[in-house]
């Protein structure tokens, strides 16, 4: 039995306030604080990106192309102390991270101006894919996460959850700061920017593209194997019988759920604080 079974929350831990921006208890102060001497390396792989946008599925694609070489221990972010239990029973990752041998494969939800500066300013070899989602769908997502996450408050109502989301009130800060943040870097080329949709409309060129970025060549065995380890459907049944948390990542998996949830009225907010925000990033999404 997991250890959240046995240990029911009555209520979650509050969330932690740091410059700004709410966090889920499982960051704390002391670990936001030692991301600004959180030591970034030449061999590192980073996967990055705002909650609920395919981290989990960059991951495995990730897992996938390297096989395993990346992963002295299971994928873990330096800003976290726990993915799931709490109260934590283990010291914070970064202090894990800072011991584990290299080369080591790691996720964050960091947003950018709170990021390590070996990621936010790279001066190592470190690689970085940053994986982005519409912002509608993210929002669902976060939703039905909020509600099983155990560690984090369950939303009010849809309205309320929605209506937070856009005024920026979510964990890790506002999307658009956090996108928009880390947008600054797209012709870094210490990183690779990815769009779940595309992901979704194209896989094989997809999976290519970040394999190319990792300097990997795959013989057409190994991309069948990541393409079908790395598909919906399997992530599906593997993460079913995975650990406690993992087991809340995969839900419906599509692009244009929002359309089940939004209000012709909360599009219309939705979208006029899309305009807003994109002009001039040259950023874009598509949302169907
Ligand atoms: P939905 O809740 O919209 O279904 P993260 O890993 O950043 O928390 O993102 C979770 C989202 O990625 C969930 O979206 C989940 O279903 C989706 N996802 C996970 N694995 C996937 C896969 N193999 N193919 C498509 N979507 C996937």
């Amino acid at each position: 039995m997991e250890y959240w079974q046995q240990h029911p929350l009555s209520e979650p831990p509050p969330y932690v306030e740091y410059q700004g921006i709410m966090f889920p208890a499982i960051v704390p102060k002391e670990s936001l604080e030692a991301m600004k001497t959180f030591e970034i390396r030449d061999d590192d792989v980073v996967i990055l990106s705002s909650l609920k946008s395919g981290t989990n599925w960059m991951l495995e694609i990730v897992s996938n192309i390297l096989g395993g070489k990346n992963e002295s221990a299971s994928p873990v972010g330096p800003e976290f102390s726990e993915l799931e239990l709490w109260p934590p029973k283990k010291q914070p990752y970064y202090i894990e991270l800072r011991e584990r041998p290299s080369p080591r494969l790691m996720i964050t939800h960091m947003p950018f101006q709170l990021a390590p500066p070996g990621l936010a300013a790279p001066s190592t070899k470190v690689k970085v894919i940053v994986i982005m989602r519409n912002p509608k769908d993210v929002c669902v997502s976060f939703y039905y996460y909020l509600q099983k996450t155990l560690h984090l408050k369950t939303p009010e109502s849809w309205e309320q959850h929605s209506k937070d989301f856009l005024d920026g009130k979510i964990i890790f800060g506002d999307y658009f700061d956090h996108v928009l943040g880390w947008w600054q870097m797209k012709d870094d080329p210490h990183f690779l920017f990815m769009k779940y949709e595309d992901l979704k409309k194209d896989f094989r060129s997809s999976v290519k593209t970040i394999a190319a970025f990792l300097d990997k060549e795959l013989t057409d065995d190994h991309l069948t194997h990541v393409l079908t380890s790395c598909s919906f459907e399997s992530m599906r049944k593997s993460l079913a019988e995975s650990d406690a948390w993992r087991k809340n990542i995969v839900r419906k998996g599509i692009v244009g759920d929002w359309k089940n949830h939004f209000s012709a009225k909360e599009s219309t907010k939705f979208d006029q604080k899309y305009r807003e925000r994109m002009a001039g990033s040259g950023l874009e999404f598509e949302f169907e």
